[in-house]
C-alpha cells in the first residue's frame, strides 16, 4: 500500500550516489559510491574482532574515503553497472538507515540503471529491495529517460520522452537516443573521455608548469581547477591569443597552504581553464586511439537511428552528468552539431543539382542548472506523479510471481 510518504529516489553512479525524496528539487545527499570494508590484509579493528560484528563494520561515501588507510576501499559499481552485490546491499543499507534515516517498509523506491543493463541485474536488485529491505514498491528507471524528464520543468519545454541524452560522468560518456521513452539500444555510443580524464589532463599540465604544488595535493587541486574555473571556448587559437594579449585578465593567481605542513604556496590557473574540456572536442590532444570529436559522435548516433525519429532526436539533445557542467559546453556542441548537419544538407542539395530542397533541421542542445544530478531530479519528478504508483512493481506481486516481474519496467506516459 502507498503510505502517502514520498518515494525514495536513489541514483547510484560509478563515481557518486545521489539520494533523496521524490518531489524535492535537490538530492538530500551526494556521496562517493565507495565502500570501505574490513581490510583482509591490514589490522582488524577492535569492533570487528567481536564475533558477528564484521558485517556491520564498514563505511560508505566520504567516510569510506577517509578510512582508506585501515579498510579495503572499493566501488561496487563499475562503468555504471553493479559488480559486487554484497557490497551494494551494504551500501544501500547505509543509504537508507544512516543517511536518509527512513523505514524502507514505508516508502516506494525508484532506482536507476545504465542503458543496456542486463535484465538479471534488475532481478538481483529486486531481490535485495523486496526481501532484505521489504520495500512496498519498486521501479527501476533507465538513467537517460530520467535525464529527459528532468527538462520538463524548463520554460517552454515539451513534455517529451524523445531526445538524445549526452550523459558524461566520471568514468565514461554515453550518447543515448531515446524515442518515446524507449532507448534505441543499437545506436548508443560510448566515448572513453569523461571527468576523470579531464582532471588527469589538467593535473599533468599543472605539474609541468607549477612545481610549487605539493604532489600529494595535485590531484585535488586539478579537480578543483576543473570544476571551478574551466569553460569551453569557441575557438582554441583565438583563446590562446586572448590569454597572451591580456594575461592579467585571464590567468588567476591562487594562494593556498599545504594540508600537512601548513606552508603557504601559490600557483596560477591558466590555459588549462579551456584546454581541459577541449578534449571532448579535440580528443587527439590526449589520445591517439580515440579521435572522434563529441559533436561528430552525436551526429553519427542520430544518423544511425531510424529516419522517422531523427528530427525529434536533433531537436532535443539533453545534457546530463557532472562533466557536462562546463560553461558554454552546450553552446559549442550545438554550434558544431549544426555545422555538420548543415554541411550534409548543403552537399545533398548540390549533388541533386538543386532539384532537392531540404527542409531545415532544428538542432537544439538543452542546458539547465540541474545537469549535475539530472538523472536524480528526473526521478524525483516522475516518482511524485500518480502514474509512478501505477507503474511500480509491488511487494504483493513480487511475493506472488518472483523477481522476474522486475525484468521489465513499464514506460511512463507523457500525456
Ligand atoms: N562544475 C563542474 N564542472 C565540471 N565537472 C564537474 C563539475 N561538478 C562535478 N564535475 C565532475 O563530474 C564527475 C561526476 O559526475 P556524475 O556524478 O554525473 O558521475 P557518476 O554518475 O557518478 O558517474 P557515471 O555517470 O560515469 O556512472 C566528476 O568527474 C566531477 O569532477
Ligand atoms: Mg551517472
Amino acid at each position: 500500500m502507498n503510505s502517502g510518504l514520498p518515494a525514495v529516489v536513489i541514483d547510484n553512479g560509478t563515481g557518486y550516489t545521489k539520494m533523496g525524496y521524490a518531489g524535492n528539487d535537490d538530492p538530500s545527499f551526494i556521496i562517493p559510491s565507495t565502500i570501505a570494508t574490513q581490510s583482509s590484509k591490514g589490522k582488524q579493528t577492535a569492533a570487528s574482532m567481536k564475533k558477528g560484528v564484521e558485517d556491520l563494520d564498514f563505511f560508505i561515501g566520504d567516510e569510506a574515503v577517509a578510512n582508506s588507510k585501515t579498510y579495503d576501499i572499493t566501488n561496487p559499481i563499475r562503468h555504471g553497472q553493479i559488480q559486487n552485490w554484497t557490497h551494494m546491499e551494504q551500501y544501500w543499507e547505509q543509504c537508507i538507515f544512516k543517511y536518509l534515516r527512513c523505514e524502507p517498509e514505508d516508502h516506494y523506491f525508484l532506482l536507476t540503471e545504465p542503458p543496456l543493463n542486463a535484465p538479471e541485474n534488475r532481478e538481483f536488485t529486486a531481490e535485495i529491495m523486496f526481501e532484505t529491505f521489504n520495500v512496498p514498491g519498486l521501479y527501476i528507471a533507465v538513467q537517460a529517460v530520467l535525464a529527459l524528464a528532468a527538462t520538463w520543468t524548463l520554460k517552454n519545454a515539451d513534455r517529451t520522452l524523445t531526445g538524445t541524452v549526452i550523459d558524461s560522468g566520471d568514468g565514461v560518456t554515453h550518447v543515448i537516443p531515446v524515442a518515446e521513452g524507449y532507448v534505441i539500444g543499437s545506436s548508443i555510443k560510448h566515448i572513453p573521455i569523461a571527468g576523470r580524464d579531464i582532471t588527469g589532463f589538467v593535473q599533468q599540465i599543472m605539474r609541468e608548469r607549477e612545481p610549487n604544488i605539493p604532489p600529494a595535493e595535485s590531484l585535488e587541486i586539478a579537480k578543483r581547477v576543473k570544476e571551478q574555473y574551466s569553460y569551453v571556448c569557441p575557438d582554441l587559437v583565438k583563446e590562446f591569443a586572448k590569454y597572451d594579449a591580456e594575461p592579467d585578465k585571464w590567468i588567476k593567481p591562487i594562494q593556498a597552504a599545504d594540508a600537512v605542513t601548513n606552508r603557504p604556496f601559490s600557483y596560477d590557473v591558466g590555459y588549462e581553464r579551456f584546454l581541459g574540456p577541449e578534449i571532448f572536442f579535440n580528443p587527439e590532444i590526449i589520445s591517439s586511439d580515440f579521435l572522434t570529436p563529441l559533436p561528430k559522435v552525436v551526429d553519427d548516433t542520430i544518423q544511425s537511428c531510424p529516419i522517422d525519429c531523427r528530427r525529434g532526436l536533433y531537436k532535443n539533445i539533453v545534457l546530463s552528468g557532472g562533466s557536462t557542467m562546463f560553461k558554454d559546453f552546450g553552446r559549442r556542441l550545438q554550434r558544431d552539431i549544426k555545422r555538420s548537419v548543415d554541411f550534409r544538407i548543403k552537399r545533398s542539395e548540390e549533388l541533386s543539382g538543386g532539384k532537392i530542397k531540404a527542409v531545415p533541421l532544428e538542432v537544439n542542445v538543452v542546458s539547465h542548472n540541474r545537469q549535475r544530478y539530472a538523472v536524480w531530479f528526473g526521478g524525483s519528478m516522475l516518482a511524485s506523479t500518480p502514474d509512478f504508483y501505477n507503474l511500480c512493481h509491488t511487494k504483493a506481486k513480487y511475493d506472488e510471481i518472483g523477481p522476474s516481474i522486475c525484468r521489465h519496467n513499464p514506460v511512463f506516459s507523457t500525456a
